[in-house]
């Protein structure tokens, strides 16, 4: 469903240019539970903005589902990222002054989904992370972990076949990061292919393949027995 081929990304800094990721060639299936491991400044939050379309590739051909959208535009991109894709971050980007369940309904408010209709499936969200009773609560009324939740369920609003974690538990503690991947792994084997980036051993365990990236290279991408 993922099929990245080639791809480079380069920047621009001074004189100087900076080759970020290098020939990466990488395919990711439906259903898929992958966790992307490697140190600081080694490329991952920038293939991860590539796969979840919020930058474009220097070169090389990304296929998402059948869809070319290497050549995509900012507005065609943008789509494919609200409907296709669910995206959950270490500092959770919940808006601060919004409920939690506003939070859940953006994404649907840019998807243009009626109001009655944002609110139930905004609440359905809420419960299934476990906050039916945290909906009227703000961001700063929340504990980090439930933060995250809010997170997730902003995430599986649209029903994306895809969502993308970037450090997702990096600002939890370890009790709260294992009840974040419990819900990971809960939407994983409801069918969500899911792509997390994490520094921690115990976190990649819950993923079924894990891909080590150095220096903007795919240096190993295992499957692993769970
Ligand atoms: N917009 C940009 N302009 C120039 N260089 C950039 C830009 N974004 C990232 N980089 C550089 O690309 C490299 C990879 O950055 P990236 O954020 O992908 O690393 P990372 O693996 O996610 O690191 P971390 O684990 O610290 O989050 C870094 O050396 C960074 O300085
Ligand atoms: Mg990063």
């Amino acid at each position: 469903m993922i099929q990245l081929t080639s791809i480079s990304k380069s920047y621009k800094v001074g004189e100087e240019i900076l080759d970020v990721l290098k020939d990466i060639n990488l395919s990711i299936n439906e259903g898929e539970f992958v966790a992307i491991m490697g140190p600081s400044g080694s490329g991952k939050s920038t293939l991860m903005n590539v796969i979840g379309c919020l930058d474009n590739p220097t070169s090389g051909t990304y296929l998402l589902g059948n869809e070319d959208i290497s050549a995509y535009k900012d507005e065609e991109l943008a789509k494919v990222r609200n409907l296709s894709i669910g995206f959950v971050f270490q500092q959770f980007q919940l808006l601060p002054r919004l409920t939690a369940l506003k939070n859940v309904e953006l994404p649907m408010i840019y998807a243009g989904v009626g109001r009655k209709e944002r609110e139930a499936r905004a609440k359905r969200a809420l419960e299934k992370v476990g906050l039916a009773n945290r909906v009227n609560h703000l961001p700063n009324e929340l504990s980090g972990g439930q933060k995250q939740r809010v997170a997730i369920a902003r995430s599986i609003v649209n029903h994306p076949k895809i969502i993308l974690a970037d450090e997702p538990t990096g600002a939890l503690d370890t009790k709260t990061s294992i009840s974040i991947m419990e819900q990971f792994t809960e939407l994983n084997k409801e069918g969500v292919t899911v792509i997390l980036v994490t520094h921690e051993q115990e976190v990649a365990d819950y993923a079924k393949r894990i891909i080590t990236v150095r220096d903007g290279l795919i240096l190993s991408d295992e499957e692993r027995g769970r």
